[in-house]
């Protein structure tokens, strides 16, 4: 081998050394790189583990939510066909896309009808297009209500708009109630109610004609008897002589009370702006030998004017005020405190009493004509006042209702619509 030859060979060993070096640096780098790479392989496949998990969590937890929501669909389901409410939903263009057995009887409706337009039934309800009422609802978004007779029975029908989260669900809901029982019950309570009232004006009738005259005769003998004949009367004939007039006076007054009462439901009213607190001092007047008597002390408050009929409203003041002297506790002068208190819809008028009160009792309405609570023999009066302010309340369009404790001391109050302010 020559020098040339022998040089050529050593730099051609060395350059193959050198790039094997650097080839085993390369290797080296490779495999740090891959170490590494094999390091976030395993992170990976650790987080790959812990997102499976996570995966199976939300699958179950995917799967209850599955399993709570048939048992939702199955109870719906169940109610819908239970109900006896005729229920129609309708889709957006107005198909019919469920409805319930009973919708079936009140519209005519068979299974095959799901899917088809609404305006194909053949059911009416005479004297309502129900189809135009079903448009306006879908286009106004407004509930509609109305009331119907149809072949003796009687509906209360709804339509309403219906949005869901689901487009093909949002539309329409038609619901329709059999009121039939119920508006029969109304009928036969009004009907009660106006046999009551032609029995009343027809016992006022009586009262006030055919039992007067007869009345004041048993009374005028009575005096008569009284004056002439109580010297050849004994002690047990003198008894039943005063028991007589008494009966017979006691008679008169819970004839006119009863007079009072009927007139009352039948007055027309007649209306104006009144102060209240004169109107107050008016009725105070009415009773002032009592007020004097009792020494009743009254507060009353700033109070409002009222529209009402100021006469016959005055007769309500009377008989609220004269109670709540009439029944003051023994030893104890009668303080009464009026006042008034506005809320949104209405305007509260109050009256409070210091007196006896009384055991509210769900079974008695002392509101109703005749009925006392305190013994007879103790309090006079018929039981007829709070019957007259309820009656002149109610002819107003208020209400009237009371709280009481015993021994504490009682509340009436009536209820105005703020309308029947100025
Ligand atoms: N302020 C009150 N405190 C206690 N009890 C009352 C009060 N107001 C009414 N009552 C009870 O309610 C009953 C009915 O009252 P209402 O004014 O109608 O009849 P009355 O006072 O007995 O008789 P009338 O008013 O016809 O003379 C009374 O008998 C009494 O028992
Ligand atoms: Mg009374």
């Amino acid at each position: 081998m020559s020098n040339s030859e022998k040089k050529s060979y050593q730099e051609s060993l060395q350059s193959l050394v050198e790039e094997l070096q650097t080839s085993n640096e390369e290797l080296q780098a490779t495999n740090e790189e891959l170490m590494a790479s094999n390091e976030e392989l395993q992170s990976t496949n650790e987080e790959l583990h812990a997102v499976k998990e996570e995966l199976y969590t939300v699958s179950a937890e995917h799967h209850r939510k599955l399993d709570e929501l048939k048992i939702l669909s199955d109870d719906i389901n169940t109610l819908l066909k239970a109900t006896n409410m005729g229920v129609i939903f309708l889709d957006e263009r107005l198909n019919i896309r469920r409805f319930t057995p009973s919708a079936m009887d009140t519209f005519n409706l068979l299974k095959q009808d799901e899917g088809r337009p609404f305006a194909h039934t053949t059911y009416r309800f005479e004297g309502l297009d129900l189809l135009s009422v079903v448009q306006e609802v879908a286009e106004s978004q407004i509930v509609a209500t109305h009331e119907m007779s149809v072949y003796n029975k009687d509906y209360i029908l709804r339509v309403l708009p219906y949005n869901t989260s689901v487009a093909d669900a949002s539309g329409v809901v038609i619901t329709v109630v059999d009121v039939t029982l119920l508006k029969e019950a109304e009928r036969q309570r009004l009907s009660q109610k106006e046999i009551c009232e032609e029995g009343l004006n027809k016992f006022t009738y009586l009262a006030s004609h055919d039992l007067q005259e007869p009345l004041r005769k048993i009374q005028q003998s009575g005096e008569l008897l009284q004056m002439d004949a109580s010297e050849v009367l004994d002690d047990e004939g003198k008894y039943f002589l005063d028991i007589m007039t008494e009966s017979a006076s006691r008679m008169r007054s819970l004839i006119d009370d009863l007079l009072l009462y009927s007139a009352s439901a039948n007055q027309d009213l007649e209306k104006s702006d009144v102060e209240l607190k004169p109107l107050i001092d008016a009725a105070l007047k009415d009773i002032d030998a009592s007020v004097q008597e009792s020494n009743a002390k009254f507060n009353i408050s700033k109070l409002p004017i009222v529209r009402c009929d100021a006469k016959v409203f005055q007769q309500v003041l009377v008989n609220i005020l004269s109670n709540s002297i009439k029944y003051a506790r023994e030893g104890v002068s009668p303080v009464i405190r009026i006042s008034s208190r506005r809320s949104k819809e209405a305007t509260t008028i109050r009256f409070k009493d210091n007196g006896i009160g009384m055991q509210p009792s769900e079974n008695i309405n002392i509101f109703e004509p005749f009925v006392r609570l305190h013994a007879k023999n103790e309090y006079s009066g018929s039981g007829i006042g709070l019957a007259v302010c309820k009656t002149i309340c109610d002819k107003h369009g208020w209400k009237i209702r009371y709280s009481s404790e015993l021994d504490k001391g009682t509340e009436i109050f009536i209820d105005i619509p703020n309308k029947d302010f100025s």
